[in-house]
Parts: C-alpha cells; structure tokens; sequence
C-alpha cells in the first residue's frame, strides 16, 4: 500500500503533517450569541487535532455580525473573539495540526434558526433576534427572507471586513486561512447568475460577478504574510441550468491562482434547491477538473469516508488533499484508523495514547 494520506504537503511557508484535513463545520453552539468560541470548541476541535488530522479547519465564522449563518455562529468581527480562539488554535498545533479557520459571509442565507432547533433552517424574524440579510440582488434563497441589495458602501464594507478578520485571525495564531466563497453564501451568491442580477460592475459577466471574491481575496492576502497559506472554497456547479459551471469554475480558479491563492476546496452546490446526485466521493471530479485545467492544488470533499478511497483519491492524482468531514465526526481518530490500514509505520497517534495503538 502507498503512503500518500502520510506525505507531508507544504503550501508557502506551512507545513501540514498529512492529507487528511478536516473541512470546516459549523457547531451552532455559541451561547451567548456574541460569536465567542468556548469549551465545545476546545473539546471538539482539540480531539480532531489529538485524531491526527494534518489541517483542521474552524467553522463558517462571520466577518459581520450579520454575516452569521445563525446567532449561535462563531464571529471574528472583534479582539474578544480572536482573543478566545488563541488557546484553542495553540493546542491544536501543540498536537501537531495546522489550525485553520474559514471566514464567512452568509448574505441572503444568514438569520436562519440553527441546525438541530425546532425550527431549523427558517428565518428569525427581526422582532426574535434576527437581522436583515444582504445580498447581490433583492432575490430570496426558496423559503427565507428576501436580501437588501448590497450598494457600493455595502460592499466596500464587506470586503473590509474580511481584511480585519483575516487580520484577527492571524493574531489568535491561525496558520492557514480559508474564504468561504461556496454553498450559496454572499461571494458564492454574487458568482452565481441565479442569485446576481446586477447590472453594475459586480454583475453580468463571469469577471463581474468574481469582483468581490477577487477583491475580497486581494484585501486578505495584502493583510497576512507572505508565509501564510489562503484557501477558497468554491461551489464548483449549482446543479442547475443558468447556474455556475465548471467551465466558470475553473476560470476562477485560475484568476485565485494569479491573486496568490494556493488550494482551492472544491465544494458543490448551495445556492438553490436542487438535486444533487451525492454518494460516495460524489464531488471529486469537479477537484479533479479544477486542479488540472486550472493548474492550482485541490482538496475533494464530500462522502470520503474510508482510508482506501482518500488514498486512492490521491494516488491517481484526483486531488492534493482530501477533506472528511462527517467521518471525522463519527470518528475523530479517523487518521489514525488510516494509517493502520494503509500500514504506515508511524501513525499520528499522541504520546498519551501511544500503548492503546502499539
Ligand atoms: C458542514 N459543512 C460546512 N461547509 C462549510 O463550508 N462551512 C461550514 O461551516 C460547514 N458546516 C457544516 C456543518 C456540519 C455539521 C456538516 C456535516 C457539514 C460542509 C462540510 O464542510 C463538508 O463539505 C460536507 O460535510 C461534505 O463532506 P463529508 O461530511 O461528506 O465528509
């Protein structure tokens, strides 16, 4: 068996010990709804780096407050937040993972009841602690509240936030940084015709529509080392016809490349009720089209769920990394479990547990 999950990847000046990263995953488990990280964090996050992951990427966190997703989303808009992170982000790497963390915007799809509530996924009116959402045009995901139409000042502020998140988030020590521009929120919005119907400078064309991920993606890099790693994820289709495509896809990927992106996460859809063809490593062809036509590392994401397809993915060159999500959940030491059916002889296993795995 090949040893590829195991081979170190660096991107700049980082060095990440394995392939097998964890993708962000929200936790709605911010209590006092000021986006402050807590003791869940440090459990969860600390068992996925204690597991073995090489990456692991923090949850969808707001660059504005009303770029949460939903009140008990994390938020890096203020010192308190960064400040909370930092313990988090230096246990992580004392078990020798990279912290990373994703900065969001949620646009029209922010304001929603959380997952796992009675009312999961609707939108909180504002008389109930909701927010008015913002958006490229005044047009409403299926079944929530219709955006404000982002102006100029709107959109100058957005890309000047993620700046000073990015900026915060470098400050609690975070060594990779990821853009989340995917799954139907605000830069995936303005990508997609289906959600952007300007007709300014932000719509219309595919290099219209890009502006704010482009810009937003020159903000952050202008604010973070040259050492440091920046991630996008991108919704590689919509699933649907007048949506984006992979053709657009790569494009995009291609100007990222250019603006000093070093991986792309390739996610798919989330912009649109549609459905969605979903098994077994569903999504990897579209990491694979990136990473080839646009000639820029990939990680693929979506139902990897056993060592021998990760490893496969990476041996036939499909993509650089891979990303397991709920595995991860299911089973924090997932990496561990690999390296032991991949044989590799030194498995990621933290000194404390090291008899348990002899
Ligand atoms: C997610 N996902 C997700 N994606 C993202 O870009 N930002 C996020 O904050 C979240 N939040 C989130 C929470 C939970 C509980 C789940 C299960 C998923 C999507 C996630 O990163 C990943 O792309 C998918 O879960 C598919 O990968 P798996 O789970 O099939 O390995």
């Amino acid at each position: 068996m090949t040893h590829k999950l195991f081979e170190p990847i660096t991107l700049r000046g980082v060095q990440v010990r394995n392939r097998i990263w964890v993708p962000p995953m929200c936790q709605y488990v911010v209590e006092k709804h000021d986006g402050v990280a807590n003791s869940w964090h440090m459990a969860h996050l600390g068992a996925l780096a204690q597991g073995g992951a090489g990456a692991i990427i923090v949850e969808a966190t707001g660059v504005v407050p009303e770029g949460r997703i939903s009140p008990r989303d994390l938020g890096l808009w203020n010192d308190a937040q960064a400040e909370a992170l930092a313990p988090i982000v230096a246990f992580l790497r004392s078990q020798g993972a990279v912290a990373g963390i994703q900065l969001a915007h949620a646009g029209r799809k922010a304001s929603v009841h959380p997952e796992g509530s009675p009312l999961d996924g609707q939108s909180i009116p504002i008389e109930e602690g909701g927010w008015e959402t913002v958006g490229p045009s005044a047009i409403s995901f299926e079944g929530l509240r219709a955006p404000r139409e982002l102006d100029q000042a709107g959109i100058d502020a957005v890309v000047a936030a993620f700046a000073a998140s990015a900026r915060r988030a470098v400050e609690a020590g975070f060594e990779l940084l990821e853009i989340h521009g995917a799954h139907g929120y605000l830069l995936h919005e303005f990508l997609s015709p289906l959600s952007n119907q300007r007709t300014d400078s932000y719509g219309g064309s595919l290099e219209n529509r890009a502006r704010l991920l482009l810009q937003v993606v020159d903000a952050v890099r202008a604010q973070i080392s040259e050492e440091l790693p920046l991630l996008v994820r991108l919704s590689a289709t919509d699933w649907t016809e007048g949506g984006v495509t992979i053709d657009e896809t790569v494009q995009v990927a291609e100007w990222l490349r250019e603006r000093g992106v070093d991986l792309i996460d390739v996610s798919t859809g989330g912009n649109v009720l549609a459905p969605i063809p979903s098994g077994p490593g569903y999504q990897v062809r579209f990491a694979t089209a990136t990473r080839e036509r646009a000639g820029i590392p990939t990680g693929a994401v979506g139902h990897i769920t056993n060592p021998a397809q990760a490893e496969q993915i990476l041996v036939t060159e499909q993509a650089d990394i891979v990303f397991v999500g709920r595995e991860m959940l299911r089973d924090p030491r997932f990496p561990i479990r690999a390296a032991q059916a991949v044989r590799y002889p030194t498995p990621p296993v933290p000194l404390p547990y090291l008899r348990a795995h002899r």
